[in-house]
């Protein structure tokens, strides 16, 4: 029997929310709508004010701001079922990853805090909503992330006969991540930053939110000393298991690390800045997943053509777009969260403890009943009154 899904994204980029609605008959999904809601300036300029690291936090802003996002959330899912022409009573569950604000998966008392509050999507859709999937992976030895590598085994290892062929997933976010897919082994990690680096700096030269088809950075010319000296960065040289953030790939990293080169040009430093992320997806796979056959790209950086150009250089093998594998590279991560909902929601793993470090496959995520699961019969005790 086939159950429906809803999945939510929204990543590091604050971009937007992603929405995807899907089929699934057993563990492979089906996309049967997708909506894609941007962030305003407001929204945006309110999460980054409580994500930069080292900053206090005003608990009524951080609240208010985690409604917010719920009440968004909770319109991006009633908007795609609308689109879709479908009831929300034929929805399963919903999967919302929510917006992190803060990762910091290797300190002592590591944490992952995903904001968005799933009380107000299971109360505002009706639906039973599943959130906050890395915190139990962490408080399990893991580091909580990545968390899409067993969806992207489940659907992409169906085109492949992995027998014959390993194929490398990237998905380019605002932080990147590849899973390595063979017969054997399942391999994981984020390899460091994506969009993000590239995207602070146009915003802070030009104004733009991003460097469309990678035009900036393809027009200016990679200072070797810079790139060299952002590659130093010790988390590039660490083994996996290993996850990243924007609180450390910040622009404040980035700043730091310019101040220290001679002069470069924002135009070359935008260059150079496209050739890390494309240095480091690539390097990481030539050490850890050499063995790779096919790489397929998914994420808003497949959209940036010089950095792909970049990546196809650099490897040996074909590089394509999910896309040819059916699913568009803008999709696959939110698919990725409804998958995970539905693992919740039938009592299964969804983290790859070979990959997060977990001492144990875990079940992700606290569930919040929507109302159809949320009909309680109070029952009231009549008094005799004498
Ligand atoms: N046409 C384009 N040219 C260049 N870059 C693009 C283009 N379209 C999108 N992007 C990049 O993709 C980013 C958004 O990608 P995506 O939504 O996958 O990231 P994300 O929200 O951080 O996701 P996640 O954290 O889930 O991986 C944008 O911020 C931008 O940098
Ligand atoms: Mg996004």
């Amino acid at each position: 029997m086939s159950e429906l899904f809803i999945g939510l994204m929204s990543g590091t980029s604050l971009d937007g929310i992603d929405a995807a609605l899907v089929e699934f008959n057993g563990d492979q999904g089906k996309l049967l709508a997708f909506e894609y809601q941007p962030f305003s300036n407001d929204i945006k300029k309110a999460i980054q004010s409580i994500s930069i690291p080292g900053t206090p936090i005003l608990l009524k802003k951080y609240g208010a701001i985690d409604i917010q996002l719920g009440r968004l959330f909770s319109q991006a899912c009633n908007n795609l079922l609308k689109l879709a022409n479908i009831s929300s009573s034929d929805i399963t569950a919903i999967g919302s990853h929510g917006q992190t604000i803060y990762h910091a998966p290797s300190m002592p008392e590591a944490f992952s805090l995903q904001i968005g509050d799933p009380n107000v999507i299971a109360e505002e859709t009706g639906i039973t909503t599943v959130a906050d999937f890395r915190r139990r992976d962490i408080a399990a030895g893991g580091q909580g992330a990545p968390l899409v590598p067993a969806f992207h085994q489940a659907i992409f290892g169906q085109s492949f006969d992995l027998s014959k062929e390993n194929i490398t997933i990237a998905n380019i976010g605002g932080i990147a991540n590849i899973t390595h897919l063979s017969a054997s082994k399942i391999i994981g990690f984020d390899t460091g930053p994506g969009n993000a680096l590239m995207d602070f700096w146009i915003q802070n030269n030009l104004d733009s939110p991003y460097d469309k088809n990678g035009s900036w950075a393809k027009a200016g010319e990679k200072s070797q000393e810079l790139l060299d000296s952002l590659k130093q960065d010790p988390y590039f040289k660490l083994p996996p298991p290993k996850s990243t953030g924007k609180e450390y790939f910040s622009l404040s990293w980035l700043n730091k690390k310019i101040s220290r080169i001679s002069d470069c040009s924002a135009i070359d430093i935008q260059a150079s800045l496209c050739h890390l992320t494309a240095d480091t997806i690539t390097e990481a796979i030539k050490c850890y997943a050499p063995l790779t056959d096919h790489t397929l790209i998914c994420g808003g950086g497949m959209h940036n053509s010089y950095l792909i150009e970049l990546i196809r250089k650099a490897l040996k093998v074909p590089v394509s777009s999910t896309a040819n594998f059916g699913i568009n590279p803008d999709h696959v991560e939110a698919m990725a969260f409804a998958w995970l909902a539905r693992q919740s929601m039938n009592n299964l793993a969804g983290n790859v403890p070979e990959v997060t470090g977990a001492r144990s496959p875990v079940i992700l995520g606290g569930i919040y009943p929507g109302r159809r699961r949320s009909r309680v019969t109070l029952k009231t005790k009549t008094r005799s009154h004498k």
